[in-house]
């Protein structure tokens, strides 16, 4: 059975894209999976990631993108099509199993009238329901889904919540940082509640963690028993932190660029090393924990 994973942070440049791509080339490259990327996020970080901007330039003019697909239902016309927007084998290590939907930075056009989508369809199709309506069938053959979320909780990120057994919450791991994921937490909990979703919490993933700031290292010490202390108050089984702590290195962010051209996955994430150990372990580890949470 698909397991679909939301990548949500209210708070930007925690690394939810970075997360994402890791986890889905890792689950793809080292773990044998089937596995799409969805991008829900304006900034279409993670699309030019996995295909780069020329391939995209191509997607967004032949009207392939996850934009057209929600603007199609404003518009009343079916210029997206999910077999032609599917994109098969990306990133720039041509992982076969790899596929990606695209997104667009024409979102940022329309993102404000998404909830008019129910009036232009003459209530056919709520706002929250785009994805869920028209590509849910077609995903379903996939080991992992992963939805790279923008940094809010609107009507795009609701559509992802929707469709998603899990929502997972990668933060740097200071105080300042972590202060909103309380309000994620029961946002998300309140919004499952009214609309009878099944959506749980994978864990909290610490990520761009710095061992000599005494700042990450302060918010360590507190944040295992601020994470389970919200589930407490909301009533609800508990998550976890992952074990795994994502370090915080240049090479994380350059190996992003996908103009680079890495023969394997451990080349690509494995040219440096933190502590005592190569980049791609840490994602590895990560990658071993996340498959480990969502099947059980
Ligand atoms: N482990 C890391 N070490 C160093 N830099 C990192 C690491 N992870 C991510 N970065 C860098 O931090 C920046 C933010 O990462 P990323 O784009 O993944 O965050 P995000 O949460 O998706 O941001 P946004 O909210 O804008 O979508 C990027 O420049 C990225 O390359
Ligand atoms: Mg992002």
């Amino acid at each position: 059975m698909v397991k679909i994973v939301s990548v949500i942070n209210l708070k930007g440049g925690v690394a939810k894209t970075t997360t994402t791509v890791q986890l889905a080339e890792c689950l793809a490259s080292e773990f044998g999976k089937k596995v799409l990327v969805i991008d829900l996020d304006p900034q279409t970080n993670a699309t030019i990631s996995l295909i780069g901007e020329d391939k995209w330039e191509e997607i967004d003019r032949k009207g392939q993108t996850l934009f057209h697909l929600f603007n199609d239902k404003l518009k009343n016309t079916s210029i997206f099509n999910i077999d032609k927007a599917l994109q098969k084998g990306v990133s720039n290590l041509s992982l076969k199993s790899l596929s990606l939907l695209a997104s667009s930075i024409r979102f940022i056009d329309i993102q404000d009238r998404i909830a008019d989508i129910s009036k232009e369809t003459e209530h056919m199709i709520s706002p929250m329901e785009v994805l869920k309506s028209s590509i849910y069938s077609a995903i379903t053959s996939f080991d992992y889904v992963l939805i790279d979320c923008p940094p809010n909780l609107g009507f795009i990120t609701k559509n992802g919540i929707e469709i998603s057994d899990y929502y997972l919450i990668p933060s740097i791991p200071d105080y300042l940082s972590t202060y909103g994921i309380p309000q994620i937490v029961k946002n998300i909990h309140d919004f499952a509640g009214k609309r009878s979703l099944k959506i749980r919490c994978l864990g909290l993933l610490v990520t761009k963690y710095a061992s000599n700031s005494e700042s990450h290292r302060r918010g360590m010490e507190t944040l295992p028993e601020r994470f389970r202390k919200i589930f407490r108050e909301l009533q609800i089984p508990p998550s976890t932190l992952f074990q795994t702590r994502i370090p915080q290195a240049n090479a994380t962010a350059e190996a992003m660029d996908f103009e680079g051209f890495p023969s394997t996955f451990r080349e690509k994430y494995g040219r440096t090393k933190s502590g005592n150990r190569y980049l791609y372990e840490y994602v590895i580890d990560l990658t071993k924990e996340f498959v480990k949470r969502a099947e059980s």
